[in-house]
């Protein structure tokens, strides 16, 4: 018989995303429902570590389904990677009477938790754990979608939207970094929702010639006079690009890192609602006894999938979106592009 899901713990983890506290209110409320205490963990993993803590009822969560960030705060623990450091984590879980844990954050929070419970199980003791796919980078292999991704998407695209006013009217062009160190999805996404005119992503090795140069010189052979070009932080440095449009071409570009401000702002419909469905299943998980896994969504649907294999998942590169970006950067037809 599974074991009575009495206590867990919630944290966050990692860089944080818009739609974490959605996702902290939705277990919170959901566990509460069910009968289950909750200890709200600070400061990701490193609040295990530190014993760093707070008891969580249903009003600590109201007011910040809204929120971006993490009431809860976030950090990257370098202790927590050691054994010695999980020992400290695993000897507050003992202390609280922790049954289970709901991460939030991306696949190095995962990894953590998976280490956590195993580490637990060695030592005799009982935890499940259960992950969240929050990054504004969508770079989670098991999940189709990963809370926050929409909103900075959106955030990117109204910093854009303004900057190709002023591109326009001065006839300029614009190189835009977005976030992005391994995966090109904001990129791509913002990409096409901008009408970009080149678009560079880690995922593809930039011929600069072909994927720059040329497509410049194609939008304005076909009348445009600002140009507005997206690059993932991971598919090199916009500042380096602007230099080197310069020196080929001769224009002069204007360089925008668009940097943490897509981290922040209040979370979109779609991230709220994500998080509340899957804040709310990562309860029915551990109370149905189907602890260690990771909430993901496929094709629109949450599912739960064990976590080691939740882990080993790798992500298709999104070729059907990649094509419809190149049909749409490589115009010859005549008249203004976007
Ligand atoms: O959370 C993901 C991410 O925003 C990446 O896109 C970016 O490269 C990185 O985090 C930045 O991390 P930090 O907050 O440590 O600067």
């Amino acid at each position: 018989m599974e074991k009575q899901v009495k206590r867990i713990g919630i944290l966050t983890s990692g860089g944080d995303a818009p739609g974490m506290n959605a996702a902290v209110r939705a277990v919170v409320r959901s566990a509460i429902g069910q009968g289950i205490d909750c200890i709200g963990i600070r400061r990701g993993w490193n609040g295990l570590i530190n014993s760093d803590f707070l008891h969580m009822d249903a009003s600590s969560v109201s007011h910040i389904i809204n929120k971006g960030g993490t009431m809860l705060y976030t950090a990257r623990s370098e202790e927590f990677m050691t054994e010695a450091g999980r020992a400290k984590a695993l000897a507050t879980c003992k202390l609280l009477g922790l049954d289970g844990i709901v991460a939030i954050g991306g696949d190095g929070t995962f990894r953590g938790a998976l280490a956590l419970s195993r580490q637990a199980a060695e030592a005799g003791h009982s935890l499940q754990v259960v992950g969240i796919p929050a990054t504004i980078d969508n770079d989670i292999g098991c999940s189709h979608y990963t809370i926050g991704f929409d909103t900075a998407c959106n955030t990117a695209i109204e910093c854009i939207d303004k900057l190709r006013d002023t591109m326009q009217s001065h006839e300029r062009c614009s190189v835009v970094e977005v976030m992005g160190r391994h995966a090109g999805y904001l990129a791509l996404y913002v990409g096409i929702s901008v009408g970009a005119t080149a678009v560079l992503i880690p995922e593809r090795e930039t011929d600069f010639d072909r994927d720059i140069v040329e497509k410049i010189r194609r939008a304005r052979l076909s009348g445009t006079t600002h140009y507005m070009i997206v690059v993932a932080e991971g598919a090199g440095s916009a500042m380096e690009i602007g230099k080197r449009i310069h020196q080929e071409i001769g224009i002069d570009p204007r360089v925008t890192v668009l940097g943490h401000i897509q981290r922040g702002g209040s979370p979109s419909a779609r991230d709220r609602e994500t998080a509340s469905r899957m804040g709310y299943e990562a309860v029915q998980a551990l109370v149905q006894g189907r602890g260690n896994c990771v909430i993901a969504t496929q094709d629109g649907r949450i599912v739960d999938l064990e976590m080691e294999h939740a882990l080993q998942m790798k992500k298709e590169f999104d070729m059907e979106r990649y094509q419809v970006l190149e049909a749409l950067t490589n115009n010859k037809g005549a008249g203004q592009m976007f």
